[in-house]
């Protein structure tokens, strides 16, 4: 494993990304962020790509992951829930090959901020079955047992009385649906009491952007499970995608 890696993290509304220190889980540098073009293709994506990894000077050695809002099977993401439809059936790893010219390691979104909880934050040295949210324009979920994550849980789209888990509970919901913070903790306790039946996890992690205001939901929630905030915020998805880069790629 490299003590320093590249992250980039895609997200809906911004494309961020910066070097990583991987012995301490901090940004090394500046973050650079730039809008998520529109539409969000894949190839208008990998462009901006490609400006992060100048913008930041990123040489080959530098190992590179990309934190994505979908499932990366092999490389491959099957659907898409927040970004352009022409992602679906795309090869995320051949995609940015062409564009950037180097291997990048590519994850969801929700893995890479969970491997970054368990690296550096909230989920730290805890034993058993740690399950990490993220609350944003989607739900992402990460399932890590004993330090080893079960990839592409995918628990945001879990449907919950006949709706989609995330169209009901995410902080983007909140925001459209203009809901109190009374009112979308309701919907908070009905998701996370869901998953906690199916999982029995040993530790709840919440992350995301929202996940700074947690005083105002995570008190409301009445769960047999832990429920503790994220610490790394809005950094967990570059570095987690930095840290996954780092333990694959080789120079
Ligand atoms: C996607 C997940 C993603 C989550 C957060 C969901 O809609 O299906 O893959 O992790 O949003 O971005």
């Amino acid at each position: 494993m490299t003590s320093v890696a590249c992250g980039i993290d895609i997200g809906g509304s911004g494309i961020k990304g910066a070097r990583v220190d991987l012995d301490t889980g901090e940004f090394i540098g500046d973050r650079i962020r730039i809008e998520t073009p529109q539409p969000s293709t894949p190839d208008a994506v990998a462009e901006v790509c490609k400006q992060l990894l100048d913008g930041l000077g990123i040489s080959e050695h530098v190992p590179v992951g990309i934190a994505f809002p979908a499932p990366i099977v092999h490389g491959t993401i099957p659907f898409i829930a927040n970004l352009d439809d022409s992602w679906a059936g795309v090869n995320l790893n051949e995609l940015m090959l062409q564009h950037l010219g180097r291997p990048v390691t590519a994850l969801n979104d929700a893995d890479a901020a969970g491997l970054a909880e368990v690296a550096f934050g909230a989920a730290k040295g805890v034993a058993g079955t740690v399950i990490v949210t993220t609350l944003g324009t989607g739900i992402g979920s990460a399932i890590i047992v004993d330090g080893t994550l079960v990839p592409n849980t995918e628990l945001g789209h879990l449907e919950i009385d006949g709706y989609d888990a995330e169209k009901r509970a995410s902080s983007g919901q909140k925001e459209l649906q203009d809901l109190s913070w009374k009112k979308w903790a309701k919907r908070l306790q009905r998701y996370y009491s869901h998953v906690e039946m199916l999982f029995s996890p040993d530790l709840f992690v919440v992350g995301g952007g929202v996940s700074k205001k947690h005083e105002k939901f995570l008190p409301r929630l009445d769960l047999k499970t832990p429920i503790v905030p994220a610490q790394l915020l809005n950094t967990a998805g570059i570095v987690g995608a930095a840290y996954q880069a780092s333990r694959e790629q080789h120079d």
